[in-house]
């Protein structure tokens, strides 16, 4: 596909995804008049990439493939916004079409670092949470024990819907929570660090499991690299 083709196939999607039906077709015909414009594409955001998930062992290939073309979807849409937004905010002519791109930046920015922080926080070799870990002590600290943390964390992932389980920090309470992230959007937490993300969007797992989500939490919660974790604590 033309890289023109292929803009305007993305545009057209995010537009299918974010308005009402009349707004829609309004927008739409303005569309097909400025058909052949064409639009350069801002990279400043690039898709990485993770050896890491690749190589985890306990995915399919195509699960792995099809999970970092997602990734790589929302980085290109995330681009294609911020262009998009650019060329509105330089003309000053603000329309509903600009206020609905403004809209869907958060969900496919959140997407893409969301996606960066669960790609990462992954490992074939089992890194097992090592008791002298600040985040281990912190955990049972907060939760009364790690096994504790750990049922809650995988029971939340069992919430009817699609989105992502994370773990997160607030330095300001210095307390952790474990919270349900609706899609990519509703329910993350103002100013707290995010130590961990489960992907429980049907993408993440039904590709090898169908509907045995649990079976997919398990797996990975056997999977995670409690170093990343760490880190991500102490910094
Ligand atoms: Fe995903």
């Amino acid at each position: 596909m033309a890289e023109g083709e292929r803009v305007n196939t993305l545009r057209r999607k995010i537009l299918l995804s974010t308005f009402s039906l009349p707004i829609l077709s309004l927008i739409l015909s303005k569309k097909a008049a400025n058909h052949k414009r064409s639009v350069r594409v801002n990279s400043s955001y690039k898709a990485r990439s993770f050896k890491n998930f690749e190589r985890i062992g306990v995915f399919s290939d195509n699960l792995i493939k099809n999970h970092l073309r997602i990734y790589q979807d929302s980085v290109y849409s995330l681009n294609s916004l911020i262009e998009e937004m650019s060329s509105f905010a330089k003309s000053r002519k603000f329309s509903l079409e600009y206020y609905e791109l403004k809209r869907r930046f958060s969900y496919e920015f959140n997407s893409v670092r969301l996606h960066e922080i669960y790609f990462e926080s992954m490992t074939r070799d089992g890194v097992y949470l090592k008791e002298d870990l600040r985040v281990f002590k912190k955990i049972k600290g907060d939760f009364g024990s790690f096994e504790n943390w750990q049922n809650n964390f995988a029971d939340l992932g069992m919430v009817r819907g699609i989105g992502w389980v994370a773990l997160c920090y607030d330095e300001l309470s210095d307390k952790l929570f474990n919270i349900w992230i609706d899609e990519n959007l509703s329910g993350i937490l103002t100013g707290c660090k995010i130590l961990l993300v489960m992907d429980v969007f049907e993408h993440s797992y039904q590709i090898d499991y169908g509907t045995r989500k649990k079976d997919y939490i398990s797996t990975f919660m056997k999977v995670i690299d409690w170093r990343i974790v760490e880190k991500r604590f102490s910094e």
